[in-house]
């Protein structure tokens, strides 16, 4: 995962560059440099003496005609002029509408720049002029957009600002270190390393901290972040060239694959389902982030058991015309309206005109409107939920102005996926489409789901282990640095913090095909037991499938051995924009993945199916927009975008296989693996804050992380006569079916 992350967060478009030359733009090394530049110390202003010279000198105004839309310079210009912009040293945040409008005009001064030479001044000259949170988003969202710098790398955004990824504590030692050790120089660590845990290793506040590892990981939350660079839920995907990729169903999507990853995450922690909450019961799980900003103010925390009713927490707080203190209205309001969209499937357009939403582009058009992004079909009236829930959840105070705002984790991209009420959010959102899909859904037949001539003859996989090793990260970004110690570099911090790792695997595909075919391998990784170990029908289960690896594959007549390892699946698409490539490395669909020691059952479904082209693609350059991160044509997610009736025929047709294994966790030490002689404490050696649950101690006492089933103990596979009925049937039985339990995803 170490390579993998790396790679994917900060020289992934080193390899992809190399595809997408072309006369016009060409992959330099030295604009690279450029650009990483720009990243440095962005809690002071640069110090570069040709940096200086432009912030100082250059002037966007007098060079207007540089810009293709003028408008934009006059627009961003008054913000400037009239003082309504921003400080440095405030606290910025997507979230205020304030101050994402002053973003937005940054980004289309960035984004309008006619040239290289235009944009890179004008980004130097923001960077000492403008505030450093507004200018680190506009100029990253500008980078990632603009045909002549997509390729490029960001340099990682748990370095550029490590305040939004490591604790406290981890902040104020490397301040420490600054101010002990700052005059013995040297571009190297000279032991200055930080060994930094996760948040419940000093306070242990609720049952969920236990997966602090998770959640607080670097790699997932820069995923998250970098997510919302590439589709910002602002832009206008008419204006900014984002219409051929389906954002509203990757809306969609993305979320239900968080939530499905995040669920086979609390499965192997001995969690069940993601709460579901009613904004006017009290909120069960606080949070407490444990971070502070960089002027020294903590995060703001959510009690447990928080009312979130406006009156309680806003109590002689300021409200005027911050809209935001009446949060609790709105989201009250767009959801409301959102839920008789559904129901009612029509959705009305600004001057009343009624949109099918029971049509083929009806879960693009649905995803737009809950995202409330501009493509939304009436963006006043559907609103903006997921902004206002957003603050509602975590319980900051409001401001008195907009230059004093006070924003929880949830309103920063960086740190929203900390909260577990983030994932209750959007599980309330997702049920919004899973009510949905099952009104205009039809139940896949087997005529749909059936490869004619294409049979899944067996799948094979490595042993699945997974281990906590240091991941090291430079924070020094985290200190600040005299004018002579930026140019030179000469001070450096490092953090070592265990993270997730896994041991490299192989699988293996083996298929019988008739005829010579192009076709499209999908492999998903799903729960099969839920915490107490019942079984859990695919008619509930459809939801929890995480997409694994996705690929197309030229079958010959005959039989075909398919293998793929670990390494390849991360690598399958090798365009930088691919927000799904970040998405499978950073996210990690199995690298993060935390077994328990006797080995937590999933199961993997392969899929094999016909090969049919995205349509929408459109020839040219691989930027974010254009459709080509796309492997297929098929909705996302196939065959699991649609509920399941049927649930055997997923095991029945003969292009589909279920293969059940376990994951299994060991001690790093562990190099050889091994499941013998090894005392249970000894787990307990790295992060032992993951254990301090009470909930997670009972459940690991009462012995019910142990899903010994002696059928399959050691490598987890069916005997081969269940595969050939077609069902697994017998297994099952031994399981009380949960169904009873679980909550109705189709009424929320
Ligand atoms: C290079 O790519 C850009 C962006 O698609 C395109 O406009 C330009 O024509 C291409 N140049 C050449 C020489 O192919
Ligand atoms: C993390 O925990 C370890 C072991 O308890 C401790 O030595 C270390 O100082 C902690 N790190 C920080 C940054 O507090
Ligand atoms: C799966 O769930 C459906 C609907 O609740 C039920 O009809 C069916 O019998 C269940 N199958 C098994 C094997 O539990
Ligand atoms: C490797 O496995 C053996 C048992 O097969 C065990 O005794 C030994 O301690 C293991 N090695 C390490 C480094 O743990």
């Amino acid at each position: 995962m170490r390579f993998l992350l790396v790679a994917a967060l900060a020289g992934l478009c080193a390899v992809s560059a190399v595809s997408v030359e072309n006369d016009t733009y060409k992959y330099s090394q030295e604009k690279q440099k450029e650009i990483f530049r720009l990243f440095k110390y962005i809690n002071q202003p640069s110090f570069y003496p040709d940096f200086i010279e432009v912030a100082q000198s250059y002037n966007f105004y007098d060079f207007k005609a540089d810009y293709i839309k003028p408008e934009v310079v006059e627009e961003f210009y008054r913000f400037y002029y009239y003082g309504k912009i921003l400080q440095r040293g405030e606290i910025f945040s997507v979230f205020y509408k304030e101050h994402l409008r002053q973003a937005i005009a940054l980004f289309k001064l960035f984004y309008y720049a006619n040239t290289w030479e235009t944009f890179y001044k004008t980004a130097v000259w923001a960077r000492n002029n403008v505030n450093e949170g507004m200018y680190l988003y506009s100029l990253s969202v500008a980078l990632i957009h603009r045909p002549d710098t997509y390729y490029y790398a960001l340099p990682p955004i748990y370095e550029v600002y490590p305040y939004y990824f490591y604790n406290s504590e981890v902040i104020q030692e490397a301040q420490y270190y600054k101010q002990m050790y700052s005059s013995q120089s040297g571009a190297h660590y000279n032991g200055r390393t930080i060994y930094a845990n996760y948040s419940g290793y000093y306070l242990n506040l609720y049952p969920e901290q236990s997966m602090a590892y998770f959640t607080e990981d670097v790699g997932v939350n820069s995923f998250y972040y970098y997510y919302n660079l590439y589709y910002p839920y602002w832009m206008s995907g008419e204006e900014f060239n984002l219409k051929y990729d389906n954002r509203g169903e990757l809306f969609y999507y993305m979320y239900q694959q968080i939530l499905a990853r995040y669920y086979l995450e609390r499965l192997s922690n001995g969690f069940g389902e993601i709460d579901y909450f009613n904004w006017e019961v009290p909120f069960e799980n606080g949070y407490y982030p444990t971070m502070c900003y960089p002027n020294g103010l903590q995060f703001p925390a959510r009690p447990s058991y928080s009312r979130l009713y406006e009156y309680f927490y806003n109590y002689g707080q300021h409200y005027g015309y911050n809209k935001y203190a009446y949060s609790y209205t709105f989201v009250k309001d767009y959801e409301r309206r959102i839920r008789d969209a559904i129901d009612s499937g029509y959705v009305f357009t600004r001057s009343g005109q009624k949109v099918d939403l029971f049509s083929r582009d009806g879960i693009n058009i649905l995803g737009n409107l809950i995202e409330g992004n501009p493509d939304s079909p009436y963006y006043k009236y559907y609103g903006a939920y997921q902004v206002f829930a957003r603050h509602l959840l975590g319980y900051s105070f409001q401001p008195l102005t907009y230059h004093k705002t006070y924003p929880s984790a949830l309103e920063h991209f960086e740190t929203s996926m900390r909260d577990p009420a983030f994932y209750q959010l959007y599980k309330k959102l997702i049920n919004y489409f899973y009510r949905f899909k099952s009104q205009y859904y039809k139940y896949y037949t087997e005529q749909d789901l059936v490869f004619e001539g294409v049979e899944v003859k067996n799948v094979e996989f490595d042993r699945l282990v997974t281990y906590f090793d240091y991941y090291y990260s430079d924070i020094s970004s985290a200190v600040y640095v005299t004018p002579e110690e930026f140019v030179q570099d000469s001070f450096k911090v490092q953090v070592a913090q265990p993270r997730l790792n896994y041991k490299p695997f192989t699988y293996k595909i083996y298929v019988d095909s008739s005829i010579d075919t192009e076709a499209v391998v999908k492999v998903f990784l799903g729960p099969k037991y839920d915490e107490y170990g019942r079984y859990i029908n695919l008619t509930e289960n459809w939801m929890n499938f995480v997409q694994f690896d996705h690929f197309v594959y030229k079958l010959k007549s005959g039989q075909n051995v398919i293998t793929r390892n670990s390494r390849e699946i991360y690598n399958y698409m090798h365009d930088r924009t691919s927000y799904y490539q970040l998405y499978q490395k950073a996210m990690g669909v199995f690298d993060e993945k935390q077994g328990t020691y006797g080995g937590f059952p999933y199961q993997f479904y392969v899929y094999v199916t016909k090969y049919v082209p995205y349509k929408a693609q459109k020839d040219g350059v691989p930027m974010v927009g254009m459709g080509s991160q796309y492997v297929d044509g098929y909705p996302m997610g196939y065959p699991f975008d649609r509920p399941v009736y049927y649930g055997y025929m997923y095991y029945a047709i003969p292009n589909g296989y279920f293969y059940e294994t376990k994951i299994f966790h060991r001690d790093s030490d562990v190099f050889n693996y091994s499941q013998q002689d090894y005392y249970y404490g000894k787990r307990y050696n790295f992060a032992n804050q993951r254990y301090q649950s009470k909930k997670h101690d009972y459940k690991y006492l009462s012995g019910s992380k142990d899903y010994v089933r002696p059928q399959y103990e050691t490598q987890g596979r069916y005997p081969e006569q269940y595969y050939a009925q077609g069902s697994n049937y017998a297994q099952e039985q031994y399981y009380p079916s949960r169904s009873y339990e679980r909550q109705d995803y189709y009424h929320y």
